[in-house]
């Protein structure tokens, strides 16, 4: 049994009650998550209340910079679960969907765990640009590949990546039919998800891998159920045990293997924090994350 998995806490979420005719059981209290999830203040307040201080804070050690344990507690983990989910060995390739800052350190995270070849697919140049320099992977534009299964079979050798991330979520944007679906769906409030990056590396995987899901989704429509069946694939995803990998993430940060302060693409004041938003949201001025200092 696993002991550690933070973000279901049974003790955190004051409303618990209000999540239980969705999900059956209640999530542990998330910060800046709404109400349904404890209706904790986010990191961008001036105070936070933090339950049970005494396992939810961690003193960040000498040698981790500000900006580099900023990240800790959010992108770098949800990546480096993404990625541990994955069972990695040593010569495995892992394709991960999104270059945002999640995918991005999913796709570093990868790379630390011993992945030979990680792939990695968006469609916003400058975020593949990272993908390529920052962390080494290889990687796809899918609004250039006719097709994103056919791409990644051909360099896999027709056998498909053995762990699939999804580091997109149900704001996933498509070229094709499928796209046009799940807009019209959407518009008529028949379904929440855009799921195009879930559905394609479901099939993108290889018989018997890992398909890892990071990004957030709601009601998903034409869920390829029979793929994960007939395949033999394992599907796992959570919300981020954060504390569960603070201790590696400060060995690897201060060891070297991890420097996660590339991901702040804009240094702004506070007073700006609007423009920083609408700069992320709009995917402006090649906007991975914005932080605001007082
Ligand atoms: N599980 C967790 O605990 C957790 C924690 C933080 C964030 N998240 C979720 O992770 C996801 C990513 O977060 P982010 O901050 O990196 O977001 P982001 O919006 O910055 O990045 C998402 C990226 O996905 C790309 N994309 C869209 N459609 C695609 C497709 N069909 N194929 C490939 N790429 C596609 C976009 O171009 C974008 O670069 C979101 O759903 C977010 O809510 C989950």
């Amino acid at each position: 049994m696993d002991f550690h998995q933070h973000a279901v806490c049974d003790t955190t979420n004051p409303n618990a009650a209000m999540q239980q005719p969705v999900l059956g059981y209640p999530t542990g209290g998330i910060y800046g998550y709404t109400h349904p999830f404890g209706g904790y203040q986010g990191s961008h307040a001036e105070y936070i209340r933090v339950p049970f201080g005494d396992v939810n804070c961690f003193p960040v050690p000498d040698g981790v910079s500000d900006e580099q344990a900023l990240f800790l507690s959010d992108a770098v983990p949800t990546g480096y679960m993404g990625a541990d989910f994955c069972d990695i060995s040593p010569g495995d390739t892992v394709a991960v969907w999104g270059a945002g800052a999640v995918g991005l350190m999913a796709a570093a995270s990868a790379k630390i765990m011993g992945a030979e070849r990680v792939i990695v697919l968006d469609r916003f140049r400058d975020r593949l640009d990272l993908a390529e320099q920052k962390v080494g992977a290889e990687t796809v534009d899918y609004t250039v590949a006719d097709s994103v299964y056919e791409t990644l079979r051909e360099r896999t050798g027709g056998r498909g990546p053995d762990a699939c991330i999804d580091a997109v979520g149900m704001e996933g944007h498509g070229t094709g039919v499928g796209q046009v679906y799940d807009k019209v769906k959407q518009a008529l409030r028949m379904e929440s998800d855009r799921a195009t990056s879930l559905r394609e590396a479901i099939l993108a995987c290889r018989k018997g891998g890992v398909v890892s899901v990071l990004g957030i989704y709601g009601l998903t429509d034409k869920f390829p159920m029979a793929a994960l069946t007939n395949k033999s694939l394992t599907l796992r995803t959570s919300q981020q045990h954060g504390q569960r990998y603070m201790p590696q993430l400060f060995e690897h940060v201060t060891e070297g293997r991890l420097d996660p302060s590339w991901l702040m693409t804009h240094d702004l004041p506070l007073s700006e924090s609007v423009r920083g938003y609408e700069m992320f949201k709009n995917k402006e001025d090649n906007c991975l994350r914005s932080v605001f200092r007082p």
